[in-house]
């Protein structure tokens, strides 16, 4: 069988299929009884953009039981966040907000820092606490969400240190593809993450917690999986919830920053208006006549999809667009305009919050 792309933590390329993908990672598909107990989370659940889960069945039977659930998902700051950045920490608040359960978001400066050739120590660092500004301003309850980072917060260290000793160098090697002349600190660093996905049991005891993240990220999540129930540790083997990607301004399977074009969460008003102006996939006809006579495709269409995903949250003002562009009575401009200014506003809203937020570190960092 012809392998969907490439999706590694480091690396995403080619043509995705995320229905092979379920199977060449032998994740389950998220079903709609699922999706129908997360009807009143963010519509990125609902709408699709999460496709595929490891029993976060369990989680939820554990949370209809009263029992301790949490979330955990990190970000690995090499660069300013962008709109792709989002996913996984809006359903995790929109998670947190639904089932009032502790969110934790471990920062990897390190993983960043061993990985990109170019990201100076000093740089991994400023990244770092830009981010985590970016990530309070998203609205996380101060009492139930701990931020730590890998430079600052040592003490993942030492559970760190003890995931390291059962993971084996082949196993990393295979888990990763790392090869020979990747720097040491990229075969440690697995050892990491799984401290990360763990943290919520070694810092609150043994209860299971989900991963919202892109389904890049799951080799690290097959990893911790294997070593939770190890004996040292007898943990719960943690859930995930697994998004497809947001697709990139140019209709390029993923936002990164690797194509130059993407929204950024500092971008200004104006840069927003060109750059979707200038890169938005269109799914319009060639001219106006064209257009009207035989619609566009909303399916295709970049600015529909980010409205869809994220910027329009009614259901029933999302179909109208849908209903209007298809029948060629709005037009790519309309459509575009409708995005720009729903973009503007959230991150009008956003950057307000992000400066705000340096006055609130001191409640969310783990020290
Ligand atoms: P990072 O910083 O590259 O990305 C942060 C999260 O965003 C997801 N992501 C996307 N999702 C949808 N569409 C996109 N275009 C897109 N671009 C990025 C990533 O999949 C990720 O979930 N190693 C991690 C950070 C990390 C972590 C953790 C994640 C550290 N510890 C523990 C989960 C659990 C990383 O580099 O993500």
């Amino acid at each position: 069988m012809k392998k969907s792309g490439n999706v590694t933590p480091w690396e995403v390329s080619g043509d995705i299929d995320y229905k092979k993908l379920l199977k060449e990672f032998g994740t389950t598909a998220i079903s709609d009884d699922i999706r129908e107990k997360l009807n009143k989370c963010h519509p990125l659940i609902r709408r699709g953009l999460y496709f595929s889960h490891r029993d976060f069945d369990k989680w939820l039977d554990a949370k209809s039981k009263g029992k301790r659930v949490s979330v955990i998902t990190g970000r690995g700051p090499s660069e300013k966040m962008h709109l792709g950045h989002l996913v996984p920490f809006l359903v995790a608040k929109s998670l947190q907000d639904e089932f009032g359960c502790e969110v934790f978001i471990p920062i990897s400066d390190d993983e960043k820092f061993y990985v990109k050739d170019k990201l100076s120590f000093e740089d991994a660092v400023k990244f770092s606490e830009d981010n985590i500004l970016d990530l309070i301003a998203l609205g996380f309850d101060p009492k139930k969400t701990f931020i730590f980072e890998d430079f600052v917060y040592t003490d993942i260290y030492k559970y760190a240190a003890q995931i390291a000793k059962k993971i084996t160098y082949s196993t990393a090697k295979a888990s990763f593809g790392l090869k020979p002349e990747n720097n040491i600190g990229w075969s440690f660093y697995p050892a990491m993450q799984a401290a990360h996905i763990l943290f919520p049991q070694f810092y609150r005891g043994k209860h299971i917690s989900v991963v919202p993240v892109g389904i890049d990220q799951d080799p690290f999540i097959r990893l911790t999986r294997d070593v939770a129930s190890a004996k040292e540790f007898d943990f719960e083997k943690p859930a995930a919830l697994h998004s497809k990607f947001f697709p990139s301004l140019k209709g390029g399977a993923k936002m990164s920053s690797s194509e130059g074009t993407m929204i950024t969460l500092g971008d200004t008003p104006k840069e927003v208006e060109r750059k979707i102006k200038k890169f938005a996939f269109s799914g319009g006809k060639e001219t106006i006549e064209e257009h009207r006579k035989k619609g566009g495709n909303p399916d295709i269409d970049v600015s529909f999809q980010y409205l869809k995903f994220i910027f329009e949250e009614d259901d029933a003002k999302l179909a109208e667009i849908y209903k209007k562009y298809k029948s060629g009575e709005m037009l790519t401009s309309e459509l575009k305009k409708i995005l720009i200014d729903k973009i503007n506003v959230f991150l009008k809203k956003h950057q307000k919050r992000k400066r705000e937020a340096k006055g609130k570190l001191g409640k969310f960092l783990l020290k």
